[in-house]
């Protein structure tokens, strides 16, 4: 019989996405299927995910869950098996699951995720009369809660798996709140949530969860550092045994190059003439003039500091000086989005940036850019290097987290070896992004290195196949089978 397991998550691709979480937590029941892993996947009744999980049946219902009633309704949408937190008074509101339309959290995101953690433990104990799984795998802070339901309520308590896929987001509140959520006294020390004197979420997870994952190796080494860990270094070096990296994967269906439905043609290893009509594309989109065919740098991120986009800007002359050109789609910060809105009426023909979110345009700039830009101050794994992998765009990435563990530097060993796959830079800093531009310049007049690049990228394994495996056997070790 298939390992039951009860996924916690906010977002899930393609029901609901603000980054690679959702394509994270979207793919990996797929890929475990395959080694007899049966998730099923509890999300927030958001509408955009009400409306395509369709009719589905009720299978619990709480008649006050802070502050109204909710049910839990069972779908499956996308292949996916769902449960479907339904709780109008929380999540039926429009637009991006976090904030609201004055950009500013919801000021009720404390109960917003508080449901969601605590019925993800009254599923696990057997509420929505569901065999009960025997894994929780609580993903990001939003599902942090549900390890202090389950510790300080009664039995049945399946084992916890907590992956921190970004540790800058740790669901911090006020003390205040905590006489609200329903856990005994005893929960508000340093043994329960207490977090910096507020009531912490992702710090819940991590303190009661049976073993802790992140993203990729080289991060889970980081987040035991002070810089790195952003205050939860301590706890999380005190349980440093139980903490590993397990490096995700992407949906190598939805992204291939060979079958894309989103692409003006369509190309695989060994055969990259469609390429070029991609990156036609690409440069009369993004305004680019079209009568020219330089290097062409593309960027698909959220626009946060986190992304090093800043320094991305600020290197934009020496870009330009090695005739090269931009493409950028992201949406975030606002100055960031200013920035680089300014930056291409400065430029015309020369930078062109979409602000925004859109997919088909992530999918045509992977296929369509040279090289692909990801100059992180840190990246718990990094998903659009994995991409660019796959569509023969070179990764020029910066040596952090993921992104460390995923590209093969084309130093002269790795060149000599016929290794490589990208350009990595270290430190983060605009010294060290220059010279990465300049080497990637440099390799890609050398059209024999180019190309080589191109198919070690494009022969690199970045499914899920080997990492499902890793979660499948941590679920079973734990499992006791
Ligand atoms: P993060 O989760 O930190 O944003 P990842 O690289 O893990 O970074 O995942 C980002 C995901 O979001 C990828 O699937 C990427 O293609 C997508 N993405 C990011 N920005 C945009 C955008 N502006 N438009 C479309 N897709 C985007
Ligand atoms: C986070 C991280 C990113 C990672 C993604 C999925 O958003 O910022 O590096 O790839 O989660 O795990």
């Amino acid at each position: 019989m298939p390992l039951p397991v009860l996924a916690v998550a906010s977002e899930c691709y393609p029901l609901i996405k603000t980054g690679g979480l959702a394509d994270v937590v979207g793919a990996l029941p797929r890929a475990l299927a395959a080694h007899d892993v049966a998730v099923t996947t509890l999300l927030p009744g958001y509408p955009q995910v009400m409306a395509q999980a369709g009719a589905g049946e009720t299978v619990a219902r709480f008649d006050e869950l802070f502050g109204g009633p909710a049910t839990v309704v069972a779908a499956e949408a996308h292949g996916l098996d769902l449960l479907i937190l339904d709780a109008p008074h929380l999540y039926d509101r429009p637009g991006n699951p976090y904030v609201g339309p004055d950009g500013k959290d919801w000021p009720d995101n404390a109960f917003r995720f508080a449901a969601l953690g605590k019925v993800a433990a009254e599923i696990a104990r057997g509420a929505a009369g569901l065999p009960t799984p025997q894994i929780v795998h609580m993903h990001d802070w939003q599902a942090g809660l549900a390890a202090a339901y389950l510790a300080f309520g009664p039995e049945p308590r399946p084992k916890t798996v907590a992956t921190i896929h970004n540790i800058a987001f740790q669901g911090w509140f006020p003390p205040s709140l905590a006489a609200q959520l329903g856990l005994p006294d005893a929960a508000m020390t340093i043994d329960g949530v207490e977090y910096y004197g507020g009531v912490g979420y992702l710090k819940s997870a991590l303190y009661f969860a049976d073993r802790i994952t992140t993203v990729s190796p080289t991060y889970a080494c980081e987040i035991l550092e002070p810089d790195g860990g952003i205050g939860l270094d301590g706890l999380l070096s005190g349980r440093a045994a139980t903490v590993s990296g397990i490096l995700n994967g992407i949906d190598v269906d939805v992204w291939n190059p060979a079958t894309d439905p989103r692409l003006p043609a369509r190309y695989q290893a060994g055969d990259l003439a469609g390429r070029s009509a991609c990156k036609r594309a690409l440069r009369e989109r993004f305004g680019l003039d079209p009568t020219a065919d330089r290097l062409t740098f593309g960027v698909v991120s959220r626009l946060s500091s986190q992304k090093g986009l800043d320094l991305l800007a600020e290197v934009m002359p020496t870009l330009l000086g090695l005739d090269a050109d931009l493409a950028l789609i992201g949406a975030g910060e606002l100055w960031l989005e200013s920035r680089f809105r300014a930056l291409a009426l400065e430029k015309p023909g020369r930078v062109g940036c979409v602000i925004g979110y859109d997919e088909d345009l992530a999918h045509l700039l992977q296929a369509g850019a040279d090289a692909i830009l990801v100059p992180s101050r840190f990246e718990p794994c990094g998903l659009t290097q994995l991409c660019a992998l796959r569509y023969g765009a070179v990764p020029v990435v910066a040596r952090v987290g993921g992104l460390a563990d995923t590209v093969i530097d084309a130093n002269p060993m790795a060149l000599a070896a016929g290794c490589a796959t990208g350009v990595q830079f270290s430190p983060v800093a605009a010294p060290a992004l220059e010279a990465a531009l300049r080497r990637a310049a440099a390799l890609y007049a050398d059209k024999t290195a180019w190309a080589a690049l191109q198919r070690n990228g494009m022969a690199t394994d970045v499914s899920w196949e080997a990492s499902a495996g890793v979660y499948a056997g941590l679920y079973r070790q734990l499992a006791g089978n």
